[in-house]
């Protein structure tokens, strides 16, 4: 292995769909109010695809601005890692659909499943990838239709979801910059689907009528207990790659972390100590697109001039599983 052969992003993408929907939307559909939802989660509006469109169509407007971005041909990709528990079909993959939406002939195309830690897993494995010289050139996505998996009349989850995707263009590189610490876990002591998941739909409980009248397919969360883990579970994975990079809190440029709650967003950064102009919100606009968020969030920043070219940035992320990770990354 080549010690100075690092693994950095060169290009990001990421699409919204148009239709928006508010906080007084959704009063007209639960016993809901802008003011609660606001309150308790920040979120003012998110975007929600059309019926018609999957998740791998958000991903491929994504991947045509990351690639653009990246000032590469798609022909150059090697590998298409795409993040998401919302995928088009459970197979052929997402990724496979991605690929052919892109062009990327050259690329292997798989999916995976780390729900809203998932994007940081991709990242994760191309910079694995990428630093043993197995590929040169990784598209790393995270994208999600989530309006098809959420119940429109339960009032504790359907306010907090939307659909987007994001994308990056991860290359190798001999200078000293690009992903300079990351970290993945999980604990699967976690994986009750009533803690966040969706019960039925897989070989454990294939759908059937009495599935879908009791709403099983789709997405249950008890939520305090998710915020719980979420604001502790955060801050100790971004300490981990900030001790392995031996790198200190003063240092960061910008703090991105999984937007799906303002207080768990404000409550990472006071705990790892990042002063609040220094950390990166848009949950207002988007609400939570799980495994979407950090790359839609990065997207924006760069285009916002918020994160710049030598700027250190930290992502962190966790989601169901349970899964999170963090990532520490010279732009
Ligand atoms: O990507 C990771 C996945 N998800 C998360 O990170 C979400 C983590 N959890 C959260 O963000 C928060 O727990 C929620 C926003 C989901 C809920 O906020 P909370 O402050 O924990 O509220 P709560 O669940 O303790 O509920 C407080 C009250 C309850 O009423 P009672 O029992 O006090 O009468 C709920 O029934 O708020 C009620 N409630 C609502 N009221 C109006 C719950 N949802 C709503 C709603 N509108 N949409």
């Amino acid at each position: 292995m080549t010690q100075h052969r690092h693994a950095t992003i060169t290009g990001t993408g990421s699409y919204l769909p148009d239709r928006v929907v508010t906080n007084f939307d959704l009063e007209e559909m639960v016993d809901t109010s802008d003011e609660w939802i606001r309150q308790r989660t920040g979120i003012v509006e998110r975007r929600i695809a059309d019926d018609d469109v999957a998740t791998s169509d958000l991903c491929v407007h994504a991947a045509r601005w990351a690639i653009k971005n990246a000032n590469i041909d798609p022909l150059d990709i090697e590998l298409i890692l795409v993040a998401t528990v919302t995928p088009d079909t459970f197979f052929p993959s997402t990724a496979c659909y991605v690929q052919k939406g892109i062009g990327a002939k050259n690329a292997a195309a798989m999916d995976l499943s780390a729900a809203c830690a998932g994007f940081l897993y991709g990242l994760d494995l191309a910079d694995g990838m990428i630093k043993s010289g197995r590929y040169n050139t990784v598209l790393v996505v995270g994208g999600e239709v989530f309006n098809n998996i959420v119940d429109w009349s339960d009032r504790s989850t359907c306010v907090l979801f939307g659909d987007g995707a994001g994308a990056a263009v991860v290359q190798a590189t001999d200078e000293p910059k690009g992903i300079l610490a990351s970290y993945i876990g999980s604990d699967g002591d976690y994986s009750d689907n009533d803690l966040l998941g969706i019960p039925a739909g897989g070989s454990r409980m294939p759908i059937t009528k009495g599935v879908i009248d009791q709403k099983l397919d789709k997405l249950k969360m008890n939520g305090r207990e998710v915020f719980k883990l979420g604001v502790r579970l955060m801050p100790e994975a971004a300490q981990r790659v900030l001790s392995e990079a031996d790198v200190s809190v003063e240092e960061i440029d910008l703090l991105i972390p999984h937007q799906a709650n303002l207080r768990i967003i404000e409550a990472v950064g006071d705990r790892l100590g990042v002063p609040r102009e220094k950390v990166y919100i848009n949950v207002d606009k988007y609400g939570n697109t799980s495994a979407a968020t950090v790359i839609i969030a990065l997207d924006e920043a760069i285009r916002e001039g918020r994160a710049k070219p030598g700027d250190l940035l930290l992502f962190v992320t966790f989601g169901a599983g349970l899964t999170w990770g963090s990532t520490l990354l010279r732009l």
